[in-house]
């Protein structure tokens, strides 16, 4: 994960600490607006999965109220062991309740990942920069890629604002999809799929071991 003193994550954590407060376990929560989008972010992230029939492990990094384990078990993914992380003392306190009926969850507060799992997910954790540098914030994405990917038994899969937009705010950042590519490619593995084919102003790569 990020070893980069200079990065300030502090207030990301409070901007999803004030949204859970303000609007409980929904999508705008977590800044997706609507379920709808929310559900269209995972269908994209798990085709990293090979096999939805058969049991698989999800470290998911920036779990938010954990609504990944929801939709497997809408979609029927057969999802076995999920571990969250999340920076947001809140977001994982509605965790708990909100995943209490499931078996095999593990809710860590930390940007760390401590857990090996088949796959790592991390949806959304990228976008919100404040007022962090342009060149930490790309040294934070590719130190927690490395970090998902070496946590990872079988693949990562996240995703990214894009930068083909006509406006964008200040405290967010927008990717480009081919640096991202390239760096996977180059640094992690042979096996890489950019997915920008969907309805969204953002991207989703996927890595398989
Ligand atoms: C956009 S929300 C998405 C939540 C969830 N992945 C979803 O799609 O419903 C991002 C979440 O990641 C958390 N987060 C942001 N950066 C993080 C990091 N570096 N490590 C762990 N959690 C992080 C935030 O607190 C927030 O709950």
């Amino acid at each position: 994960m990020s070893k980069n003193k200079n990065l300030d994550l502090s207030k990301v954590e409070q901007l999803y600490t004030d949204n859970i407060r303000k609007f409980g376990n929904k999508a705008e929560s977590v800044g997706w607006g609507t379920q709808e989008k929310q559900d269209l972010r995972f269908l994209k992230l798990l085709s990293v999965v090979a096999q939805r029939e058969s049991s698989f492990s999800v470290n998911e990094l920036g779990c938010g109220y954990g609504e990944l384990v929801k939709y497997c078990a809408r979609n029927a993914f057969e999802l076995g062991e999920y571990f969250g992380y999340d920076i947001s003392e809140e977001m994982l306190n509605n965790a708990k309740v909100y995943l209490a009926d499931f078996e095999n969850i593990n809710l860590f507060k930390s940007s760390n990942l401590s857990t090996m799992a088949d796959y790592t997910i991390a949806s959304g954790i990228f976008n919100v920069r404040f007022d962090n540098g342009m060149q930490d914030w790309e040294e934070h994405i590719k130190s927690t890629l490395k970090d998902m990917f070496e946590h990872s038994k079988k693949g990562i899969a996240f995703n990214l604002l894009t930068k083909y937009v006509d406006f964008e705010a200040d405290n967010l950042y927008y990717a480009d999809p081919s640096y991202y590519f390239d760096f996977c490619k180059s640094e992690l593995s042979k096996k890489v799929n950019l997915l920008h084919d969907y309805p969204l102003y953002e991207w989703t790569i996927t890595v398989f071991k």
